[in-house]
């Protein structure tokens, strides 16, 4: 084993902007910290081998990192076919900022590969995917809507931030690109925003990393550190979260004063053969609709104690959000409009008898 690895148990934080090079066009492997630098490399190298991809890329945000791949594989007058059911957050990058620069898009029902592969647009380069979806968690097959895309001689990209390389590798089951907003569970502690994306080919690998550089939304090598470090704990924290999230599963399902609940495990739920096949577990998201609509919705996320109100996920802390008004705001009146009783969860880590007091006693008070 070489000295280095028996010795270093944390990677070096690299905070040098440049490196010195041996003679003009002769560098040691860095020479301008946003081209790369040794703790964004360790990250990637990390990243690439957890999504089981060649390549890997890290971003400032995992919207940076969507807007890199993006730009990547759609050209002005080319489509992307995206999910109905995603990331507000997304929907608002493909519509409002590459929309205007020339990028056709409309959304697809996912979860119907056969109505997709007959209804598709001569000129769709790109199926955008999230599975499980945010916020509804409906579960798409990747490998039957990798498989349509391919035979029209399109890519097909996953928005993996749900499930996690943990429990779910997209690119195991036919997805080119898989994305990551690595604020949430990769970091896993809410105190570093990063993207990151991972790849096999080479000849989409190499203009993603001439954009990373050439736009320039890297993150800091401290940001780095901190998703490395977050790494280390992720399967632990995944099969807490998804235990915990199976026991506030129990207390929604049968709840006088909840309407549907929705979580990829219940066998009814869009989309649970899809998840039962390609997820090892069914993940730490859980989204319920209140009888009583939005105001019972409302009145709920204003009753948690130990669930914070608050957007994101994936953290070891629980948070309670109602997607309508907060994180999927900007898909009002759009075909990915959210139902407003709707609640989401992201369950945490904490005691699971203290979460589930905690939200029946905020179910008691509507
Ligand atoms: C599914 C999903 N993808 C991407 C993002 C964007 O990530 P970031 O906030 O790191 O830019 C989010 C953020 O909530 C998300 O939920």
């Amino acid at each position: 084993m070489n000295g280095l690895k028996s010795q270093v148990q944390v990677p070096p934080l690299s905070l040098s902007t440049t490196f010195a090079q041996d003679a003009v066009g002769e560098h040691k492997g860095y020479e301008y910290a946003r081209s790369g630098n040794p703790t964004r490399t360790a990250l990637e190298v990390c990243l690439a081998s957890l999504a089981g991809g060649a390549h890997g890329l890290a971003f400032a945000s995992g919207l940076s990192a969507e807007d890199a791949v993006l730009r990547t594989l759609v050209r002005p007058g080319e489509r992307v076919l995206l999910g109905n059911d995603a990331y507000g957050g997304t929907f608002r990058l493909i519509s409002k900022v590459h929309a205007p620069a020339g990028c056709a898009w409309s959304a697809v029902d996912l979860t119907d590969p056969l109505g997709l592969d007959a209804s598709w647009p001569g000129d769709a380069v790109v199926v955008w995917l999230e599975t499980p979806t945010n916020p509804m968690l409906t579960c798409i097959d990747i490998e039957a809507v990798a498989a349509v895309a391919h035979r029209h001689g399109a890519r097909c990209v996953v928005d993996n931030t749900f499930a996690t390389p943990y429990l779910q590798r997209p690119l195991e089951h036919g997805a080119d690109v898989v994305v990551h907003s690595t604020t949430k569970y990769l970091g896993g502690h809410s105190d570093v925003i990063g993207g990151f994306a991972a790849l096999d080919d080479d000849a989409v690998a190499e203009p993603l990393r001439f954009i990373q550089n050439a736009a320039g939304a890297v993150p800091a090598p401290f940001d780095c550190y901190l998703v490395l470090r977050g790494l280390k704990t992720l399967a632990v924290r995944m099969e807490r979260h998804c235990a915990n999230a199976r026991a506030i599963v129990d207390l929604l399902v049968g709840h006088p004063k909840v309407d549907r609940v929705l979580y990829p495990q219940l066998p009814d739920h869009p989309g649970h053969a899809a998840a039962a096949k390609q997820m090892r577990d069914f993940g730490g998201m859980v989204s319920f609709s209140c009888v009583g609509g939005e105001a019972a919705a409302l009145e709920v996320v204003r009753h948690t104690e130990l669930f914070t109100l608050a957007e994101s996920l994936g953290a070891v802390e629980s948070l309670i959000e109602h997607p309508g008004r907060m994180t999927h705001a900007s898909a009002a009146g759009s075909p990915l409009q959210v139902d407003p009783a709707l609640v989401r969860l992201s369950v945490g880590i904490e005691s699971e008898a203290d979460l589930v007091a905690d939200l029946a006693q905020a179910l008691d008070a509507i």
